[in-house]
């Protein structure tokens, strides 16, 4: 695998699960195949679940780590070709990242939406420089648009918990006081798509997903109808993806505190599993009573992130 970026990089599901669950299974099973490499991790944002587990991930590899915050004592970079860099910005993205690249043998980069441009975001401008330029495997650990780390972690984890073959997913907008990216819910909808579930997507009017990643997905707008029977909640809030209308892109839209999932919402489900991909707002996304009860699983979510993690930076070990 040379690039991490969509669902189809990852081939076959049942095999990435099979391998995933190897993986748990004995997280140390390949550690003399990193021996010697070196994954540069880079973050131009703020991380906890992500910064660790690939860092695990890595060390279980046997795997050198280097991570890299751009912006906390690296020079400022110029993303922009043609601009006279006479501001702040002291190096272009196109002299560092070959160089980035020279120090290691696998590149992850956290690079998230700017909401300057949604046809930059949406093109991954920042991302596809470093598969171009750094001549490296590059996965993606949050980008404009995706956030596939995570959602194999998902995948992983409706594995273990299903209790029917084919569980109903329900992915539901839920309020946020600031305007969030749609890389997450993009991702888990393209993830869900290709997985064996019955998913089905519900948000506001006004907060369809580009697409590229909602394909044939349902949509029911009446959150409680979406509810009903569900074996799985997934709940992200994400700004307006600006589909309908361009100009609303990256705006907030809503803070309707009717979305947020409340024991009233997990009443009409299955007594569904509550997921959500961390950091989350209490009270504001979910309720403290939700997030508490045995039904989360934010917190083996969390701890999938490392099997996940493995699992690419292993086939990306592989492919070298
Ligand atoms: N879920 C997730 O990516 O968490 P971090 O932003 O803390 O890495």
């Amino acid at each position: 695998m040379k690039v991490f970026q969509h669902v189809s990089d990852i081939g076959d599901l049942k095999t990435a699960l099979a391998e995933a669950f190897e993986i748990k299974e004995n997280r140390f099973k390949y550690s003399e195949l990193g021996k010697n490499k070196t994954a540069l991790l880079i973050f131009f944002n703020n991380s906890l679940r992500t910064r660790l587990s690939t860092q695990k991930a890595a060390m279980n590899l046997g795997m050198n780590v280097i991570v890299l915050d751009v912006n906390q004592g690296a020079w400022k970079l110029e993303t922009e070709r043609g601009v006279i860099m006479d501001g702040d910005k002291s190096e272009h993205l196109l002299e560092a990242i070959p160089v980035m690249g020279s120090y290691c043998d696998i590149i992850g980069v956290r690079s998230f939406a700017t909401f300057e441009s949604r046809k930059d975001d949406y093109e991954e401008k920042i991302l596809n420089q470093f598969i171009k330029y750094s001549g490296r495997p590059v996965f993606f650990m949050e980008s404009a648009t995706v956030h596939p780390l995570q959602s194999f972690a998902d995948l992983i984890t409706i594995e273990e918990y299903k209790r029917t073959p084919r569980p109903k997913v329900v992915l539901t907008w839920a309020p946020h006081p600031k305007a969030l990216p749609q890389a997450v819910p993009n991702s888990f909808t393209q993830w869900m798509n290709a997985a064996d579930v019955d998913f089905v997507i519900t948000h506001p009017e006004d907060y369809e997903l580009d697409p590229a990643f909602a394909g044939n997905a349902r949509v029911e707008y009446d959150q409680m109808k979406a509810f009903e029977g569900a074996d799985f909640i997934y709940a992200k809030n994400w700004s307006c993806p600006g589909v309908t209308r361009p100009e609303d892109y990256g705006k907030v839209l809503s803070k309707d505190m009717s979305w947020t999932v409340d024991a009233r919402h997990m009443a009409v489900t299955n007594n569904a599993f509550f997921m959500h991909c961390l950091p989350v707002r209490r009270n504001m996304i979910v309720s403290d009573d939700v997030i508490e009860a045995p039904t989360s699983l934010v917190i083996p979510e969390a701890a999938n992130r490392e099997i996940s993690a493995t699992v690419v930076l292993k086939r990306m070990l592989q492919a070298l």
